[in-house]
C-alpha cells in the first residue's frame, strides 16, 4: 500500500468545490489546506488550464498528497507552511496572483484516525493534537497546564460546550492526564448522564476545543482569509469549508467586510454606485447533500461560503 493509499480522507462537497472553480480564469489555485490532496486532485482533473499550489502544516499530509498528485507533474507544487503565510508561499513559487483559493478547515480523517497524533477520543494515544508535529506547544500544555478558568473558557468558546465549567474542574482534579482515552473518560464522567446521550460522543466538543486552542486555529483564520481575497485575480474565487459555528462566524464576517461596500442583493448586479471589488457568490452558506452526509459523517456540519473578485470591467465608482 502506498503512502497516498494509506491516507483515508473523503473530500467534503467535492463536486460543489469543482463547480466553484469551474468559472475562474486559468492559472493557479491555492489549496490552503492540502491534506491528502483530495480536493486538489478533483480540481486538477476538472480543468487542464489550472495548476494548484498546496499548503499544509502537517508533513505527513504533504507526503501523502505529493505521492497522490505526482502524476500531474509541474501542475502541482506544495509547501510546508501555515496558511496565513500564503503570500510568502506564493512569492517563493513566483505566483503573483491566484485564480482561486480553497480552505477546507480543521483536521483530516487521517489525522483523527492516527492514534499517536492524539486527536482522537476513540483511539488511545498521547495528549498531543499538534497539526505540525515539530511545534513545541501541544495539548499536554493545555490539559495539564491551564488553570481551571482558562480551560473552562476555551472549552466553552471553541467547543460550544454547556458543561465547560464542570469539565474543566474534572480535568484539573484528574491531573496529570497523559492518554487521550483517559481524557475522554474524565470529560464523559463530568457531563450529566442524560446529556451524554445526545449530540454524538460526549468528549467530542471538548477535544475540538483543545485542538483549536493548541493549533491557534481561529487566531490565524481572519488574516489568512483577507490575504486570500486580496490575492485573487478578477473572476477568481475564494471558497471556505467550515465545520463549526466559531469558524463559520469568522468567514461570514471577513467576507462581509470584503463585500459590504455594496448594499445590493448578492443575486443582482450592483446598482448602488459603491466600488465593489468582491461579491458573495451566494447569500447563504451551502450545505452538503443528504446523500453525502449519509456516506460521510464528517460532512454533516460542513458549510461552504464563496466570494468572487469582480471582473475589472464591472468595477465602477
Ligand atoms: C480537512 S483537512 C483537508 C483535506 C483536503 N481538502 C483533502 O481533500 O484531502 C485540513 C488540512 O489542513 C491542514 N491545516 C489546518 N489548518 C492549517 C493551517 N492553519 N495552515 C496550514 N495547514 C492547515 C491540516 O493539517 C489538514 O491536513
Amino acid at each position: 500500500m502506498s503512502v497516498a493509499d494509506d491516507f483515508e480522507h473523503q473530500p467534503v462537497m467535492r463536486d460543489e468545490i469543482v463547480d466553484v472553480f469551474s468559472t475562474v480564469p486559468p492559472g493557479v489555485v491555492l489549496d490552503a489546506t492540502l491534506g491528502g490532496g483530495g480536493h486538489t486532485e478533483a480540481i486538477l482533473e476538472s480543468r487542464a488550464d489550472l495548476r494548484v499550489l498546496g499548503i499544509d502544516r502537517d508533513h505527513t499530509a504533504l507526503k501523502a498528497a505529493g505521492a497522490r498528485l505526482e502524476r500531474f507533474g509541474e501542475r502541482f507544487a506544495a509547501a510546508h507552511a501555515r496558511f496565513d503565510a500564503l503570500r510568502e508561499v506564493m512569492d517563493d513559487h513566483e505566483v503573483a496572483e491566484l485564480s482561486g483559493a480553497l480552505f477546507d478547515l480543521g483536521v483530516s480523517s487521517h489525522q483523527l484516525d492516527t492514534a499517536d497524533r492524539g486527536f482522537s477520543y476513540r483511539h488511545e494515544g498521547p495528549v498531543d493534537m499538534r497539526m505540525d508535529s515539530s511545534g513545541e506547544w501541544s495539548a499536554d500544555d493545555v490539559v495539564n497546564g491551564y488553570d481551571e478558568d482558562r480551560l473552562a473558557d476555551i472549552i466553552e468558546r471553541h467547543g460550544d460546550e454547556r458543561f465547560a465549567r464542570r469539565i474543566a474542574r474534572a480535568i484539573v482534579a484528574a491531573r496529570p492526564i497523559e492518554r487521550t482515552t483517559d481524557l475522554a473518560e474524565v470529560v464523559t464522567a463530568a457531563i450529566p448522564a442524560p446529556a451524554r446521550r445526545t449530540g454524538g460522543h460526549p468528549a467530542k466538543r471538548t477535544f475540538q476545543a483543545i485542538r483549536i486552542e493548541v493549533n491557534g486555529e481561529l487566531d490565524i483564520l481572519p488574516s489568512a482569509i483577507d490575504r486570500a481575497v486580496e490575492a485573487v485575480a478578477p473572476g477568481g474565487r475564494v471558497a471556505v469549508l467550515t465545520y463549526h459555528s466559531g469558524e463559520d462566524r469568522i468567514v461570514k464576517d471577513r467576507f462581509r467586510e470584503a463585500t459590504d461596500r455594496c448594499v445590493c442583493p448578492p443575486e443582482l448586479p450592483c446598482i448602488c454606485g459603491a466600488v465593489q471589488t468582491v461579491r458573495l457568490v451566494r447569500g447563504h452558506a451551502k450545505r452538503p447533500s443528504a446523500d453525502e452526509v449519509a456516506g460521510n459523517r464528517r460532512a454533516s456540519s460542513a458549510r461552504l461560503r464563496v466570494v468572487e473578485r469582480v471582473a475589472a470591467e464591472e468595477e465602477h465608482g
